[in-house]
């Protein structure tokens, strides 16, 4: 289905690593709406080479490694991108996270501090030194729209979240901070897409992510959102269909952070 809400956009894609990616759908989407981009990835991520198959379907769009954590390769990322597009980018896609504390197992109590230090820049920074690249080079067009995608660990405490509920926090903080000077200078906004938990790569790596992914459609009026309707969204906020939203951190999530109780939840209690 297309309806051509992205024709004559150009964009770049971070974070597609196979078909259960979120920025997977994300590209095949925003593809379908019209739009030319560039797909990136950490060099790590591209030896595994599914990306390939992606930017076949995709028009054959440019592959660019980034390690999103490097300035260097991101002034090539979007030197590079911006070359091949023809032209400045209208949108932007954050779709990164990583912790070392969550994949080694350690205790959010007893972390350890250089890879609590990986995980804030990996899964946050990267976010600031793109928009910080983007700006210093002019990057970016006037309106131009960026997504990055977080959870509601930032707000709320899920323990197993671990360190990443801190980098989800700084990712909203950058997003509203930077948001406000990118909007000043030349009206770019950025947002955050609160997704509801979904089977992906990242997504699994949490403990206990089958049980809670459960729980979380029971918890949620609408039940989780999948991927592909996380995509929709992304595809709606790059349109010129949501010109003023900014500075926001917007839950695709079923209704879930607004709900305290379910019907289906309480009647698990329920003698
Ligand atoms: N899956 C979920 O339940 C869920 C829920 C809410 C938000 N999110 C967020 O969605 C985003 C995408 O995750 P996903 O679930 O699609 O998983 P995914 O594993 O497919 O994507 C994570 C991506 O981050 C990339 N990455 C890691 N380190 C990097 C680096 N140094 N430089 C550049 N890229 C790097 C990985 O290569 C991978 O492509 C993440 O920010 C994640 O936290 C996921």
């Amino acid at each position: 289905m297309s309806n051509g809400l992205l024709k004559g956009k150009k964009g770049i894609i971070f974070g597609a690593l196979n078909d259960m990616s979120i920025a997977w759908k994300v590209a095949e989407r925003a593809y379908e709406e019209g739009a030319e981009f560039t797909l990136t990835n950490a060099p790590i991520a591209m030896r595994m080479g599914e990306i390939n198959q992606l930017a076949e379907k995709c028009g054959n769009a440019l592959v660019i490694p980034a390690d999103a954590t490097s300035v260097e390769d991101l002034t090539n990322l979007f030197e590079k991108s911006v070359e091949a597009l023809g032209g400045k980018i209208d949108f932007v896609l954050h779709s990164i996270g990583m912790s070392p504390n969550v994949r080694k197992n350690k205790h959010y109590t007893d972390l350890n501090y250089d890879w609590y230090h990986k995980t804030m820049d990996v899964s946050a920074m990267s976010l600031h030194k793109t928009l910080s690249t983007a700006m210093k080079m002019d990057a970016i067009n006037d309106w131009g729209s960026v997504v990055a995608l977080t959870y509601i660990a930032a707000q709320r405490v899920f323990p197993d979240y671990n360190d990443m509920a801190d980098a989800k926090s700084l990712l909203e903080s950058i997003t509203r901070s930077f948001g406000y000077h990118y909007g000043e200078k030349s009206k770019v906004r950025i947002n955050t897409i609160s997704q509801s938990p979904t089977v992906t790569t990242a997504g699994s790596g949490v403990k206990g992510f089958d049980e809670f992914i459960s729980f979380s459609e029971q918890m949620s009026p609408l039940g989780n959102a999948s991927s592909l309707d996380c995509a929709n969204y992304c595809i709606s906020m790059f349109s010129d269909l949501t010109k003023y939203v900014t500075m926001q951190n917007l839950f695709h999530d079923g209704g879930f952070s607004n709900t305290g109780v379910t019907q289906n939840v309480i009647e698990k209690f329920t003698k």
